[in-house]
């Protein structure tokens, strides 16, 4: 049996299965988090994919989403939420979907990337702490998964930051 992991864009027939996923990993109440505040437009265009086995590639197992979030009139992109199904994680289902969605980012010109998130899992992706540039980006309230880290799309980007700033949802 072949278990290649494929990431293909989200279909509206996914909606269902990608709800179960979020649901599960991050409860029913997730919508009132305060990072929802920055996922009250639609998500960016040709960002929304999941991951799936290449034998069955009608049943999500990964997910990942990226909203616009702005920095002094900066436009960056928001990475999340990323969950995978329970079952499966641990497997890889995440990472490619990281890593995927980055790289259709750079190719859509996009120049900063924000996440929320453990620095563990996102330091391979070049994700910095925002402590390592001295930067103060604060929040509409705490996200409460893991710190705010930053990676830059396009090289030395990162030096358009202002080093005290607010994260902003989209207007
Ligand atoms: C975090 C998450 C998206 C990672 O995806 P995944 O497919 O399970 O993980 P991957 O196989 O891509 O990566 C495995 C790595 O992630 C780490 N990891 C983080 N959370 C993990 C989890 N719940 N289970 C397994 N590994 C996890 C592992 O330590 C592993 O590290 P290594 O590569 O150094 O060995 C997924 O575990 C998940 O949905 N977790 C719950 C929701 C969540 O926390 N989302 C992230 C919010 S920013």
């Amino acid at each position: 049996m072949d278990h290649k992991i494929i990431v293909r864009e989200k279909k509206e027939t996914d909606n269902d299965q990608i709800e179960n996923i979020l649901n599960k990993n991050f409860g029913e109440n997730r919508h009132q988090r305060n990072v929802y505040l920055y996922r009250k437009k639609s998500p960016i265009k040709g960002l929304s994919l999941v991951s799936c086995l290449n034998e069955d590639s009608n049943t999500v197992i990964g997910t990942i989403t990226f909203y616009r979030t702005l920095v002094s009139n900066i436009n960056c992109l928001l990475l999340g939420p990323l969950a995978v199904s329970e079952f499966f994680q641990g497997k890889g289902f995440g990472k490619i979907l990281v890593r995927k969605g980055l790289e259709i980012a750079k190719l859509k010109n996009e120049t900063i990337c924000f996440v929320s998130g453990k620095y563990n899992y996102y330091k391979e992706f070049d994700f910095l702490k925002l402590s390592s540039k001295n930067l103060i980006i604060n929040t509409t309230g705490d996200f409460t998964y893991g710190e705010l880290l930053v990676k830059e799309l396009k090289k030395d980007c990162i030096n358009l930051l202002p080093l005290k700033a607010q994260l902003l949802p989209e207007k």
